[in-house]
């Protein structure tokens, strides 16, 4: 393999370490074994013969034992305790460790197609006091390392006061040990044997500190907690559906781990390959890859901050048949007084699905009816997929002739052709009509025309793309954000259309192959040669081997640009491939999941997962992509749908319709209710996404992450939380009134009626009527709101709300962020207005941090609902400097405990800080 492992198989491994200080709290207490049962020795092997097949001569032939276990699914072949590299040299230094080490000569190779490395260099540098970074690479030879730019500190902590870890060096078998100052707990420890560094196999494992681990993706989870008993997920974007142990789209490395200090801390293994991840009861953790850099780094940026109107309720479906159904849908949600900002079109509006036109028979009207719907508040957001149709007359087609002319497309390797590598995706053959009697790959054959894909990884390409969709919205359609989709990237055809893969086959079915959808079928299984080759920014070629989980990311950063330049406005862009840092530019919706009950948990526990991702505008198609959607099932699926960051209703072809006015009245009056229960917390959800853009705060929660110290709290998933302060308890079952939910340690109020949960620290039972999804208010904060219009273009304008919320001590606080709602870079241009809430002793005070909002985007005062005041008000008043205290009127309910208080009368424009004192009898 000489020659092209300086191209693109090297291997550098490097860990990052974020250690989440935030989470750690309590007395230590001992977490319990795997299923409370203490564990057999047999649980602590690390597999040797991971592939299928194993038997005793192949499993000595690597050096390996061969021994049946009695554990369930336990490996029969696993690593004697040595196996590994050894130490040899270990330099230390204020800043980090450098260790060189060898590859133990006592075993055999462990895959004798793949080179093995003997002389690694390790190298670990404190990055912070509450992050490092491991990398092990070779020395001797350049090899792939991950072009995806991270943001790092400055510089490394050099004072070992000001570090919350320690490191210590492990001999034979080489190992890192990560060690918690404070509890001294080991939280990583790959003092492990089977560590191995090969060209086309990497692996390293992990003892964990306990049996909760969460994370690592894009692939289905039954849980959020994981089942650690020898899972393995195998991880390569793909267009494959969500579903159990099936690789889906993007590629996350990621988990996070608690400690039994009930400490948590998040691990990224920043690699681009194929690979997977088994958890083991030890408890313990392997990774396997197949080659590329392994470089594990600890920032991974901070998500976007999408528009406020992408906050709003969004309808969508694949196979509108033309403009008028979308119009009609519009006039009826508009009947129905449904909140909803987001209009989409998917390919249907294409001239036979290619990017960039307009059909202009079905979707002629487009065009008008967008401009209408805009100038009533709405907003439109259109997909592009980013294959281009190959096949269109010369001259007719722009995008595919400037794609030519700017050398933009994925090309084979200059020594093996010139040739573009050709795919197949959707652009239908002009006049060749459909017959759905005859197979997939024979339509595929005869109708799809070829397609070329851009190698977004190179600077022309971005340029290029930007273009088109400038020359879309100047010239054709007007938009607001875009839906960038089948970015995997996907192809109909396997590897290239009418031809095999060119080059080495090595590449195509290396000598170990992750447990992947496609395992017996090549890497390039629904996507493109592994062989192509792509052009780094700095003119570096890689194979797309390499880069393959990179596509929908590289994809991504150029589409956000295009948009911001083309429309001025900040809008927002859905991606479905992505990789660690693409939260930077665009939301995930959790790809192309069915109508039913069992994909309202997994889209609990995709969106916590993104969530730790950095992703944090995420949701899952509501009421399900595949197959035909029930009645009570969507509805219970509106209601926890409203709850998405992202909250679309989409649906695919051929289906019946599923949106919220297809189902009947009462159907539309559950969604509007919900809906503007959303809609009047926006300016809460809004505060969330500020502090996930300027922070790196998580906006949709696990419970764990309020209440870590609670070990109630580590598995749950059939609950979450907004931020701090909002617990959302849905329905998630036909045929229930009853639900049943933990409500943790804290006071909590029912948002519905204010009252005061009496338990806590508690599973109990909630009613739940089909008209109802439970929420609750943690006391202690202070939510912003607004009263909910048809779309946030109206909402926007009217008076802020405050929900005042008390502790057991009387107390609450709480912020709002708020600017134009999508201007460009508000947040670092400080064009916006930052106000802080905080309620003690029946005085409620506002603080102004950051006042620079345009005077267009000011609110006033409106309604402050303060719940928990337990004694009668006699009076309120309200102060601001410089003018005379004003008295407001108010209500006070006793039994609720709540009082209402109506600041309108003042016009109070709230960038001014004000006080709002009651007095009790
Ligand atoms: C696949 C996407 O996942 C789905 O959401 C979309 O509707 C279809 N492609 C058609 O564009």
């Amino acid at each position: 393999m000489g020659k092209r492992l300086v191209s693109g198989l090297d291997v550098t491994l490097t860990l990052l370490f974020a250690l989440v200080s935030s989470l750690s709290a309590g007395e230590a207490e001992t977490i319990r074994e795997v299923n409370g049962e203490p564990k057999s020795s047999n649980s602590r092997r690390f597999d040797c013969h991971p592939e299928a097949g194993s038997d005793q001569a192949k499993c000595e032939a690597r050096g390996c034992i061969w021994k049946p276990s009695d554990v369930p699914k336990g490996p029969w072949c696993y690593y004697p305790e040595t196996h590994g590299y050894i130490t040899n040299n270990t330099v230390e230094k204020t800043s980090g460790i450098t260790v060189d080490i060898v590859r133990n000569p006592d075993f055999p190779s462990q895959r004798s197609q793949s080179r093995d490395i003997d002389k690694l260099r390790v190298e670990i540098t404190y990055l912070s006091g509450q992050s490092l970074r491991w990398k092990i690479f070779d020395p001797a030879n350049a090899r792939y390392e991950v072009p995806v730019p991270l943001d790092l500190p400055a510089a490394p902590e050099t004072e070992e006061n000001n570090r919350l870890y320690r490191v210590q060096i492990q001999h034979k078998p080489f190992g890192i040990q990560v060690i918690r100052k404070g509890s001294e707990e080991i939280i990583w420890d790959s003092a492990v044997p089977g560590f191995t560094f090969s060209d086309q196999f990497l692996q390293i494992s992990t003892r964990l500190p306990s049996n909760y681990v969460y994370g690592v993706g894009e692939t289905e989870h039954p849980s959020y907690s994981h089942d650690l008993n020898f899972h393995t997920y195998g991880l390569f974007a793909k267009d494959q559906p969500p579903g159990y142990k099936l690789n889906s789209y993007g590629l996350h490395p990621f988990y996070m781990g608690l400690e039994k200090s009930k400490s948590a801390h998040g691990v990224l293994l920043l690699n681009s390959n194929a690979m997977d991840v088994t958890v083991l009861p030890d408890p313990a953790l392997t990774y396997r890859t197949i080659g590329g850099i392994l470089d594990f780094y600890m920032m991974i940026g901070r998500p976007v901050l999408p528009a406020y109107w992408s906050l709003g309720f969004q309808l969508c479906r694949y196979g509108y048949a033309n403009d008028t159904e979308i119009a009609d849908l519009y006039k009826d949600m508009k009947a129905a007084e449904i909140p909803y900002d987001v209009q989409y079109a998917d390919i249907d509006y294409m001239e036979r699905q290619m990017d960039f036109t307009l059909d202009q028979v079905n979707f002629k009207g487009l065009p008008a009816l967008v401009d209408q719907m805009r100038a009533e508040g709405m907003r439109f957001i259109f997909i592009l997929d980013p294959a281009i149709a190959a096949n269109e007359t010369k001259g007719s087609y722009p995008a595919f002739d400037t794609g030519i002319e700017k050398d933009v497309f994925i090309k084979w390797p200059p020594e093996l052709s010139n040739d573009i590598v050709w795919g197949k995706v959707w652009p239908d053959y002009p006049n060749v009509t459909v017959d759905n009697s005859l197979d997939w790959d024979t339509q595929v054959e005869r109708f799809r025309s070829f397609v070329a894909f851009p190698d977004f990884l190179k600077n022309s390409t971005a340029e290029w793309w930007g273009e088109q969709i400038k020359d879309f919205y100047n010239n054709v359609i007007k938009f607001d954000g875009l839906w960038i989709d089948m970015n995997e990237p996907a192809n109909f055809v396997h590897g290239t259309a009418g031809e095999k893969c060119l080059g080495d086959q090595t590449l195509e079915n290396p000598p170990y192959m992750p447990p992947l959808e496609s395992i017996h079928r090549g890497l390039n299984h629904k996507t493109i040669c592994m062989n192509s080759e792509q052009i780094l920014a700095d003119g570096t070629r890689v194979k797309h081997y390499d880069v393959h989980n990179l596509y929908g990311w590289s994809h991504t950063k150029p589409t956000y640009d295009a948009l911001l330049s083309a429309t001025g406005k900040r809008g927002v862009i859905i991606t479905r491939s992505t990789y660690p840092s693409s939260g930077r530019w665009a939301g995930h919706w959790l790809g192309d999941n069915y109508s039913g009950w069992d994909q309202l948990l997994k889209s609990i526990i995709g969106m916590m997962e993104f969530s730790i991702f950095g992703i944090s505008y995420t949701g899952a198609d509501i009421c399900g992509f595949f197959n035909t959607a029930e009645y009570e099932m969507c509805l219970r699926w509106m209601q926890l749908g409203a709850f998405y960051p992202f909250s679309r209703n989409h649906n695919t072809i051929n289906m019946p319709r599923q949106d919220p006015v297809a189902w009947g009245p009462e159907f539309a009056a559950v969604s509007r209710d919900v809906l503007n229960i959303r809609y009047t917390l926006l300016p809460y959800l809004y505060t969330l996404m500020y502090e996930a853009h300027a922070h790196g705060n998580t906006v949709v929660r696990p419970l764990l992450h309020e209440f870590v110290t609670d070990e109630n709290t580590w598995k749950i998933d059939r609950q979450f939380l907004w931020g701090p302060a909002l617990l959302i308890t849905p329905a998630l079952d036909p045929g229930v009134t009853v639900v049943r939910g933990y409500v943790p340690n804290a006071r909590w109020y029912d948002y519905h009626t204010g009252e005061v949960v009496g338990v806590r620290g508690q599973f109990v039972d909630m009613d739940t009527p089909l008209s109802k999804i439970n929420l609750h208010v943690r006391g202690g904060h202070i939510l912003p709101w607004q009263k909910a219009e048809n779309n946030t273009h109206y909402s926007r304008q009217n008076p802020l709300g405050l929900l005042v919320a008390l502790d057991d001590g009387g107390s609450a606080h709480g912020s709002l962020f708020w600017d134009d709602g999508e201007g460009i870079d508000t947040v670092q241009n400080k064009r916006f207005l930052l106000t802080t809430f905080t309620a003690s002793s029946g005085v409620l005070t506002s603080t102004v941090p950051t006042d620079s909002l345009a005077e267009a985007d000011r609110l006033t005062l409106g309604l402050v609902k303060v719940w928990g005041v337990t004694a009668p008000v006699t009076r309120v008043t309200m102060s601001v400097t410089g003018q005379p205290d004003a008295d407001l009127t108010f209500t006070y309910n006793a039994e609720v405990q709540e009082l209402q208080v109506d600041a309108t009368s003042q016009s109070h424009s709230i960038e001014k800080p004000f006080t709002i004192t009651w007095n009790t009898a």
